[in-house]
């Protein structure tokens, strides 16, 4: 284990029993329809990646950057379309892969953004949802786990852009964001 993580939250098994439950559920929802895959750059690529392999069907995969956090631990309010979607979504059914719903705030603006869009369906996935932080109101379609105010780090989810590629979710020990 890295010397900055305290604790391991969600062991790599955990991950991936739990990602191949939820890939199952979204195929069977989505029998006979075509599906965009969304990944929320950057956090959401790991549980993007391993998600996609579990859904069967007609997938095609789109990919959009929407930061509100920046290098700071606290969520800034302010959310920014970095990189857009390469293709219009109107008329498909979208599934918004996230790796996490922390205050809501990025998944409240590009939920909205992207039913403007006329989608004919905007759904969300999100491996962790953690509802003690919660500001703004999202809506869980597909959810991995309920964790507790902890920061956590892996599996696509950094401290600072680092411990993204950590194949587990852990503990950020207090003294490394103090
Ligand atoms: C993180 C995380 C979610 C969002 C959740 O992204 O990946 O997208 O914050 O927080 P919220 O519910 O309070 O809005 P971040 O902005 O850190 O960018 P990243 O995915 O590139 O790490
Ligand atoms: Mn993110
Ligand atoms: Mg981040």
């Amino acid at each position: 284990m890295l010397d900055v993580v305290k604790e391991v939250l969600i062991s790599e098994e955990e991950l991936k029993q739990r990602v191949a439950e939820l890939g199952k559920q979204i195929s069977e929802d989505y029998r006979g329809e075509d599906v965009v895959l969304v990944c929320v750059l950057k956090g959401a690529v790991m549980f993007f990646s391993d998600l996609a392999r579990h859904i069967t069907g007609n997938v095609t995969l789109d990919f959009i950057s929407c930061s509100s956090y920046g290098s700071s631990t606290v969520s800034s309010g302010v959310v920014r379309i970095l990189k857009d979607l390469d293709r219009p979504v109107e008329g498909k059914n979208v599934v918004v892969v996230e790796d996490i719903v922390d205050t809501g705030t990025t998944l409240h603006y590009l939920l909205k953004n992207l039913k403007s869009r006329n989608a004919k369906s905007v759904r969300l996935a999100a491996l962790l949802n953690k509802p003690d932080r919660r500001k703004v109101d999202v809506h869980v379609d597909y959810q991995g786990f309920v964790i507790p105010d902890y920061f956590v780090v892996g599996y696509g989810l950094d401290y600072d852009e680092k411990y993204r590629q950590l194949p587990y979710v852990g503990v950020l020990k207090e003294e490394v964001y103090q």
